[in-house]
C-alpha cells in the first residue's frame, strides 16, 4: 500500500513536469512595462495634485526606462527582424515625449505637462496596437489584448 502510494506520487510528478500546457516565463521586457504603467499611473497622480516635482521626478524613469538583457534583447531583435526599426522607432517617440514632459513639469507648466503626457500616451498605444499582439503570441503563444 505505501510502495503503490509512492509509486503514484512518483507518476503523478512525471506527468507534471512534462506537462505541455506549462505558460511560457513572462520576460523582462515585461518587467520594463509594468513599470512604465505604474509611473505613468504617478505621473496622472501628480498632475491631479499639481505637483510637478513628482512629475519631473517620475518622467525620466520612462524616459530612461531600464532594458532587457542582453539575451534577451537578441531574442526580440530576431522576432522583430525588418520591423525592428519600427518598434525602436516607437520608444523613441516614448523617450522624446517623456523628455517634453519633463521640462514641462520644470517649467510648472500644466497645460504644457498635459499635452506632453498624452504624447507620451500616444506613443504607447502606437506600439500596443502595432505590435502587442503578434509579440504575446510568438513569445507565450496567446494574442495579447
Ligand atoms: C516599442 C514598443 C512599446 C512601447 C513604446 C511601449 N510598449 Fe508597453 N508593451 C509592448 C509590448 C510588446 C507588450 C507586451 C509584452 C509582454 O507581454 O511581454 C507591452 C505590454 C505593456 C503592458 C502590459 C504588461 C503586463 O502586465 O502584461 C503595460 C502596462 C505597458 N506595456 C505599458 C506601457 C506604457 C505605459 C508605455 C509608454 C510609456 C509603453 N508600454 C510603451 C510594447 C511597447
Amino acid at each position: 500500500m505505501k510502495k503503490q502510494s509512492i509509486v503514484a506520487a512518483s507518476l503523478i510528478s512525471i506527468v507534471l513536469a512534462a506537462s505541455p500546457v506549462q505558460a511560457a516565463e513572462p520576460l523582462e521586457f515585461q518587467k520594463v512595462m509594468k513599470e512604465l504603467g505604474k509611473n505613468m499611473q504617478i505621473i496622472t497622480d501628480g498632475i491631479s495634485r499639481e505637483d510637478w516635482d513628482m512629475v519631473a521626478k517620475t518622467a525620466p524613469m520612462i524616459a530612461e526606462h531600464p532594458q532587457p538583457p542582453l539575451a534577451e534583447k537578441t531574442r526580440i531583435i530576431s522576432f522583430m527582424g525588418a520591423e525592428m526599426s519600427r518598434f525602436k522607432s516607437f520608444d523613441m517617440q516614448t523617450h522624446e515625449a517623456a523628455h517634453d514632459l519633463l521640462h514641462a513639469a520644470h517649467e510648472k507648466d500644466g497645460q504644457k505637462v498635459i499635452e506632453a503626457f498624452q504624447k507620451v500616451q500616444s506613443s504607447c498605444l502606437g506600439c500596443h496596437q502595432t505590435f502587442r499582439s503578434k509579440f504575446t503570441e510568438h513569445f507565450y503563444g496567446k494574442p495579447g489584448n
